[in-house]
């Protein structure tokens, strides 16, 4: 019982997202006082930190991306704990999202449903305020690029290309979202045709922007979905690596609905408790058909150290969280990162990296 669980009632008494904007709103405030000030120093430890795609990760719990989606807070979040975060998704264009209410707790599943239809400021708004005082973060910043709501689909690649451009030089990797259930269409860019064109033409934009800028080459991520067939999964591995991307992120929220103890019709994408096995059981698979050598990000009910490790056991050299955090408060990151080290040494190992895959 922490003193988190004695303040969510209270903060469950608010509209879900009031509450998360008065929690963004206290989180920009610390990074206004932060940003120029000092770099807080990462919760990190020999057994957890560790380097993937040339970028060290000071220990492997990272946040997810939709929490922080104008890139408000990249300072803060080594301050809880995080060992790197998500920041987005963030579109080319600005957008309001959904009609709201469009976010849910399903408080007895310790879930969420959110169709939130990635309300953000847009890449150049976002780029603009954030590149003139980013400082670099004690921490590796990903950054989650999605299509824009108004551009069909067809027109997809140009949308993400025009985001990359803007973003790519502020992040230390980039994450392509082709999973979220609220912008109509998207998940259709999961398949292995639009799938290699689009990674093919964001590679391209990749070595432009390296040669132009004398920038290192930003490793690209795929996030994918859990509700992908088991067909789906091996075509998905061969399209990431005809397309040269760096690694999966697996997964986002699900359409199901199936096991939910609170009654909810509401359209969305669920995330928390009941989202954990199947985001683990691709993890899993994921890491079967593309062996070791491709990182995959486990995310999807993480709530303590013990799913943190599943996930990692699983496939995941990295893991990230979101609803837990609801639930459990602030401070969930660094009890994960904490627990992981005793979970290690428990299991006999002296490094997170042994754990990687050894329940594969
Ligand atoms: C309110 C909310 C908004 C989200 N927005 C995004 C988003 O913009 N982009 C994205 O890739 N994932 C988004 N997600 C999905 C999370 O990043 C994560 O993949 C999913 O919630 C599973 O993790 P969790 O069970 O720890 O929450 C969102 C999740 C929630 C709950």
């Amino acid at each position: 019982m922490t003193l988190y669980h004695g303040v969510a009632p209270l903060l469950f008494q608010l509209d879900p997202e009031h509450a998360h904007d008065l929690a963004m709103r206290g989180l920009a405030a610390v990074e206004w006082l932060l940003a120029s000030r000092f770099l807080p120093r990462p919760l990190t430890h020999p057994a957890l930190s560790q380097e993937l795609w040339g970028i060290r990760f000071p220990n492997p719990v990272g946040l997810a991306a939709g929490f922080d989606k104008d890139a408000r807070a990249a300072h803060v979040w080594p301050l809880l704990g995080f060992g790197f975060a998500e920041l987005g998704t963030i579109t080319a264009a600005a957008q309001p999202g959904n009609p709201k209410p469009r976010l849910f707790r399903l408080a007895r599943d310790r879930a969420i449903v959110n169709r939130m239809g990635f309300n953000n400021a847009g890449a150049t708004a976002i780029a603009q305020r954030w590149g003139t005082h980013r400082q670099p973060s004690s921490i590796p910043i990903g950054i989650n690029i999605g299509k824009s709501r108004a551009t069909p689909i067809g027109d997809a690649v140009a949308d993400y290309l025009r985001s990359f451009r803007q973003l790519a030089a502020l992040a230390d990797y980039v994450v392509i979202n082709v999973s979220s259930p609220n912008t109509p269409g998207l998940r259709d860019l999961q398949t292995p045709a639009h799938l290699v064109a689009l990674l093919s033409a964001l590679g391209a934009e990749n070595d432009a922007l390296a040669r132009g800028h004398g920038l290192a080459r930003r490793p690209i991520l795929v996030k994918i979905a859990p509700d992908l067939s088991e067909e789906a999964l091996p075509e998905i591995v061969a399209a990431v690596g005809r397309g040269g991307a760096s690694g999966l992120v697996a997964t986002n929220t699900t359409t199901q609905r199936a096991g939910l103890r609170t009654p909810c019709d509401e359209n969305g994408g669920l995330s928390g408790a009941p989202l954990r096995e199947r985001a683990t059981a691709v993890v899993r698979t994921l890491r079967r058909l593309a062996g070791p050598d491709l990182p995959i990000i486990g995310v999807g009910g993480i709530f303590g150290p013990l799913d943190a490790y599943e996930k990692i056991r699983a496939g995941a050299s990295l893991v990230q969280l979101y609803t837990g955090m609801i639930f459990e408060g602030p401070r969930l990151a660094a009890r994960v990162a904490r627990g992981l080290v005793e979970l290690l040494q428990r299991d006999g190992l002296s490094h997170v990296r042994e754990a990687v895959g050894k329940d594969a």
